[in-house]
């Protein structure tokens, strides 16, 4: 036993002597020299910022999961968009929260509605932020699932894709530049590519929601949007988190049918699927960091219990590592701060 731990240790070093350049170590000498062999630099050109749009004027009401964002009326949303242009992030992702919401979601393909306001809005005061919208309607029916809801709980698919690609037109017309469905129903791509085709948006890309697990994660979200189930949960159409192979389906399925861009959400627990996808598909690649990895974060930076600005910077980084081209991330704004260096 003593003689193969000797053998080992004696191995490497002799290994050293005659192969020098296995010191990895030369590299790290100096922050220039780490500087010019990093491999994965963060932009904020990469981010992506979700924002929360509701009702009535004046206002920014905290959100109690999710320190730092808040639910915002168009005015104080305007504000948000002016300074995340300012910091160079290119685009952002609106969820918005309904005045009423009923069994069907009505307010979701609603030519009025708080969505379809915000981004005419957002188009006439920042015309270059591209508006990246959320196709579900959980956050606009009564029930809270993410389509058309049957009496005996089952989410029915086909009645729900009508009204997906209601919501993406609608979204499409009022100025939306990319439309990302979400809700996990089967054939959601090509239900949206033919009726954006048939709207004469025919040039509007989709970002498909393509692997999406049903994920703990989505918790602090739930209470932003307003839009936790009321019963039941989501696992009979979003992803069970034990299935890689599965993911890469779902994402071929989405490619088959027209999706111009995947993700893969959430990010963090899921870097796995990322990556594969990453290897698979040449299609740009968005990965959502999603609330829950933002609350975590959030709690423990405020503990004093992790650095929460160098922990975000290595969360966000791996992100990109893993084979992400686009962050979705409540972090943006934070990110891109300290990558402009202040
Ligand atoms: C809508 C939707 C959800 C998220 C994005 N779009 C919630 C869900 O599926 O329950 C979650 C985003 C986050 O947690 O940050 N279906």
């Amino acid at each position: 036993m003593s003689g193969l731990v000797t053998r080992r240790s004696s191995g490497s070093v002799a290994g050293a002597a005659r192969f020098p350049d296995v010191r990895l170590r030369r590299n790290r000498r100096t922050p220039a020299l780490r500087d010019m062999v990093r491999e994965t630099t963060l932009s904020p050109r990469n981010l992506i910022y979700p924002l929360f749009v509701t009702h009535g004027r004046d206002v920014r009401a905290s959100i109690s999961s999710m320190p730092g964002q808040y639910q915002l009326s168009l005015d104080h949303l305007m504000e948000e968009v002016v300074e995340t242009e300012r910091l160079g992030i290119p685009a952002v992702l609106l969820f918005g929260i309904p005045e009423h919401k009923d069994h069907l979601g009505t307010q979701a393909y609603d030519q009025h509605g708080i969505i379809q306001e915000a981004i005419v809005a957002i188009k006439e005061t920042v015309p270059d932020m591209v508006v990246v919208t959320d196709v579900c309607l959980c956050e606009f029916t009564d029930h809270g699932h993410c389509g058309v809801l049957l009496d005996d709980g089952v989410v029915d698919n086909d009645a729900t894709l009508e009204l997906l690609a209601r919501t993406a037109v609608s979204q499409a017309s009022a100025g939306a530049d990319i439309v990302a469905p979400s809700a996990m129903m089967d054939g959601q791509i090509a239900a949206l590519r033919a009726g954006l085709d048939a709207a004469g948006q025919s040039d509007t890309p989709i970002m498909a929601y393509a692997s999406k697990f049903a994920s703990a994660f989505y918790g602090p979200f739930r209470v932003a949007a307003e839009s936790a189930p009321r019963s039941g949960d989501r696992r009979a159409y979003q992803m069970d988190g034990a299935n890689g192979r599965e993911a890469l389906r779902e994402l071929e399925q989405d490619v088959l049918e027209g999706a111009d861009m995947l993700m893969v959400k959430p990010a963090l627990a899921y870097l796995d699927v990322l990556a594969k996808a990453r290897e698979r598909f040449d299609l740009p690649i968005a990965a959502y960091n999603v609330s829950g990895e933002y609350a975590m974060l959030k709690a423990a930076g405020a503990n004093g219990w992790v650095d929460e600005q160098a922990a975000m910077m290595e969360m966000l980084t791996s992100i990109k590592r893993a084979g992400a081209d686009m962050i979705i991330t409540y972090f943006a704004k934070d990110a891109a701060r300290l990558l402009r260096g202040g």
